[in-house]
């Protein structure tokens, strides 16, 4: 059994990918939810009749996975804690970073793995799910159980192809700095991705990796530079087309993850007392955007 919280767009992927796999699964919503939800694949169309299940049922087994916005993830754990088993695996599918010693502090016993994916889906509408891209994903555990293989198999399922990994840490770092370059850099200008690759952003997006790989470096975390500045500049070529989440969150005046993004950059320098003036810029100009809206 696979528990998924909300209803968003990748809860929605992910009950998709259950009944094609024939998992037994439930959504926990809060808000009132369609019967039905008019899918529209990269293959074909489809309806899904989503299985649904009350907040306040307890869960038991299974996988409980949470693919929320990063900002959700804590409330959410303090909203379900009380109702999950100790040996009931969590699963953190989102973008930006949280606080991971408070989550292993509000749960004390649960295994929890990470995972990040690079699917693209969206809701067109209340009872429709558009699958943009098919992706990949990267997993690891943050707190191990003895079990952990059946569980990997179920999971690594969901979002094909899934890669582990024993340092988890250093992919989430990865793509945070992605994502502290992309998702501020895009909202800001309102621009797709690809026009990133212009030289007039050259300097910011060396700024916001050379701080990156210096807190990656002072966590113990190896890296440089040179290695996130690449790997940004191959994204945004890969993604040219794409507008990031952040820019869509802008347009549709959504609360954007900038606090778990260059927001959490912006605290671990502060932690560790190292300067990180450039996301700490685009971190300011995206909540003032926000400001105008939220
Ligand atoms: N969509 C993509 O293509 C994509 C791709 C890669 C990564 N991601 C990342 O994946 C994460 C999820 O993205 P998303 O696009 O699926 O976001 P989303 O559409 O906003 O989905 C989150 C859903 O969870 C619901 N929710 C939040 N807390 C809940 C709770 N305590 N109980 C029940 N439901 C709850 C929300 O309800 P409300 O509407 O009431 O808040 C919302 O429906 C984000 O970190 C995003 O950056 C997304």
């Amino acid at each position: 059994m696979l528990t998924i919280v909300g209803n968003g767009a990748i809860g929605n992927l992910l009950a998709l990918q259950c009944h094609h796999l024939q998992f037994d699964y439930r959504i926990v919503v809060r808000n009132q939810s369609p019967s039905e939800i008019r899918c529209q694949t990269v293959h074909q169309q489809e309806i899904l009749r989503p299985v649904y299940q009350r907040s306040s049922d307890t869960i038991e087994q299974g996988l409980f996975i949470l693919p929320l916005k990063a900002y959700q993830i804590i409330p959410a754990i303090g909203q379900f804690k009380s109702q999950l088993s100790a040996e009931v695996p969590l699963v953190l599918l989102h973008n930006g970073m949280v606080d991971h010693a408070q989550i292993l502090e509000l749960l004390p016993n649960n295994p929890i793995l990470v995972a990040t994916t690079s699917y693209g889906a969206f809701k067109p509408q209340y009872d429709g799910l558009n699958v943009t891209g098919i992706g990949a994903t990267q997993a690891g555990w943050l707190r191990n159980s003895d079990d952990n293989l059946g569980y990997q198999q179920v999971f690594e399922k969901l979002l094909p192809p899934c890669s582990w990994h024993k340092d988890i840490l250093q992919i989430l770092w990865r793509k945070l700095a992605v994502n502290s370059v992309i998702n501020p850099l895009t909202a800001i200008h309102n621009v797709a991705n690809g026009e990133l690759a212009k030289q007039p952003y050259r300097s910011t997006i060396m700024g916001v990796t050379k701080e990156i790989s210096t807190l990656m470096n002072a966590v113990n975390l190896a890296v440089t530079q040179q290695e996130l500045f690449a790997n940004c500049m191959a994204i945004i070529e890969k993604t040219a087309g794409n507008y990031s989440s952040m820019h869509q969150d802008v347009q549709y005046k959504r609360k954007t993850e900038i606090e778990n993004i260059s927001g959490y950059v912006v605290s671990q320098g502060k932690q560790l007392s190292i300067p990180v003036p450039f996301n700490n810029e685009l971190f300011e100009q995206v909540k003032k955007i926000e400001t105008y809206y939220l």
